[in-house]
């Protein structure tokens, strides 16, 4: 806290209000209106919530003109370089880097949860087989509440441990269901001896019918796609987990809605919608046409991939998976592989283009991730359940630093109202 004030003049009445200014380790500062509305009668109006602070928190840090992104202090590409998804949950969870024996009891704990509940696993068998992947994971979490009812005391530290592990463990189990369910091939059941994504290549490529050998290369690639799509601070989907999880609602309904949110292709669909973008444009010839089309504002067409709400510089994740693509084609798939290239070209064309310098449109962290996961073998329709399972680390990270705010209270925005003033009835004979 500060002693700083801001002082606002209403210029409806000359009253002057008084705000708190307060001071963050990094970033902007911010003025606490908290007691604007009952001092002077108005509210603050920000639709998009563009310079609105909604919480306080210690989890994630970005600053959008230097393309920073710190997770509890620790530079994502310190971490990439270095550390685990596993070891980047525990961080993002508990606030510090763990010691040796906590990793292994956090990983262990973490393997005890990989297996579904029998009865929810026979969900999937309800869905249609083209049912998209993103609307049966997101109704199976949502169905989670129906199952664990040991474990929700909300107040009780040992009940969210255990629901923390328990979805963190179970959301490659219940991706890899769905993706089986949309290939009519049989649920594989994850292999505890393996670590958390050469488990899950596994629950995903496996057959019944012959050895699976896991490539290192493609789990050390997943790892490191799970570590920088794990957080990003009040983003859309974590905003909604942290919203719907203010009213006391069950976890794990609360995740659910972190997934339907993600889902939209302005937010985490947007991986997804880069490929069938990408495929639209279908080759290096076409992309000033496509170019032009982003930037007419007729068009509704932009360019999937590109801007950002924060990043008004380089996403530092996009850097890092555009590195991360160059080695994994060397390894895994096509070093000439077309739609690389096109995106490489995409790139260095509108970033040579006034209109997306002007509007400092960058590379976001969907626009080369799908091109690596088509590599591991991935099909499209799961790119956006990729970013599920990493993203649920940081949704039950902002989840449970909410849910233990002890001055919380139940998110409930209010309006600029600008529908009709009071009117009286008039029969249906009068109209
Ligand atoms: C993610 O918030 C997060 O942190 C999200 C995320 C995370 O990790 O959680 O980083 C993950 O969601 C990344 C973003 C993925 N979405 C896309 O790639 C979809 C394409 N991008 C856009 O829809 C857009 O850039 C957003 C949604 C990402 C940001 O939207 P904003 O902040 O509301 O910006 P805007 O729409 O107001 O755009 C500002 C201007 C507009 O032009 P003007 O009205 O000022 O003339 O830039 C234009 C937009 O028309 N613009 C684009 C564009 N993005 C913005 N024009 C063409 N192509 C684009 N991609």
């Amino acid at each position: 806290m500060t002693n700083k004030t801001y002082q606002l003049l209403n210029p409806e009445t000359g009253d002057k209000a008084t705000l708190p200014l307060r001071v963050p380790t990094l970033g902007p500062s911010v003025v606490d209106i908290g007691g604007l509305y009952s001092d002077q009668g108005i509210f603050t109006y920000d639709p998009g919530f563009a310079a609105t602070a909604a919480c306080e928190s210690k989890i994630t840090y970005i600053d959008g003109d230097e393309g920073v992104l710190l997770y509890r202090g620790y530079p994502v590409e310190q971490l990439a370089e270095h550390s685990s998804f596993v070891e980047v949950a525990y961080l993002l969870l508990y606030g510090s880097l763990p010691s040796a024996d906590e990793l292994s009891s956090f990983e262990r704990s973490l393997r005890m949860h990989t297996m579904l509940h029998e009865s929810l696993l026979r969900f999937f068998n309800g869905f249609h087989y083209n049912a998209h992947p993103m609307a049966m994971v997101s109704g199976v979490v949502a169905s989670m509440s129906a199952f664990y009812h040991d474990t929700m005391n909300l107040k009780n530290p040992k009940h969210i441990d255990i629901f923390a592990h328990r979805i963190i463990a179970k959301l490659p189990t219940i991706a890899a269901a769905a993706y089986k369910h949309s290939l009519g091939q049989p649920f594989m059941y994850p292999q505890n001896h393996l670590d958390y994504c050469s488990n899950m290549l596994h629950m995903f490529f496996a057959v019944p019918a012959e050895e699976y050998e896991i490539n290192p290369v493609a789990a050390r690639a997943l790892d490191l796609l799970f570590i920088l799509h794990a957080d990003h601070e009040q983003n859309c989907s974590t905003s909604t987990v942290r919203l719907a999880g203010s009213s006391g609602t069950n976890p794990y309904s609360a995740i659910a809605a972190g997934i339907s949110a993600l889902w939209g292709p302005a937010h985490g669909g947007a991986n997804e919608a880069v490929l069938t973008m990408l495929n639209q444009i279908g080759s290096i010839d076409n992309i000033e046409k496509f170019v032009a089309k982003a930037k007419d504002k007729s068009d509704p067409f932009r360019l999937m991939g590109f801007g950002h709400r924060v990043y008004k510089n380089f996403d530092p994740r996009a850097k890092l998976i555009r590195k991360m693509c160059h080695e994994v084609l060397a390894e895994l798939g096509d070093q000439n592989d077309p739609m690389f290239e096109l995106a490489l070209r995409l790139e260095e064309v509108a970033l040579k283009d006034d209109y997306f310098v002007e509007k400092k449109l960058y590379p976001n962290v969907d626009f080369y991730s799908g091109i690596i996961y088509r590599a591991l073998g991935i099909p499209v329709s799961m790119f956006t359940v990729m970013f599920a399972i990493a993203r649920t680390v940081g949704w039950v990270a902002h989840w449970s630093e909410m849910n233990a705010d002890p001055g919380g209270r139940i998110g409930r925005p209010r309006q600029l109202y600008t529908g009709p003033g009071l009117r009286d009835y008039q029969p249906v004979d009068m109209r």
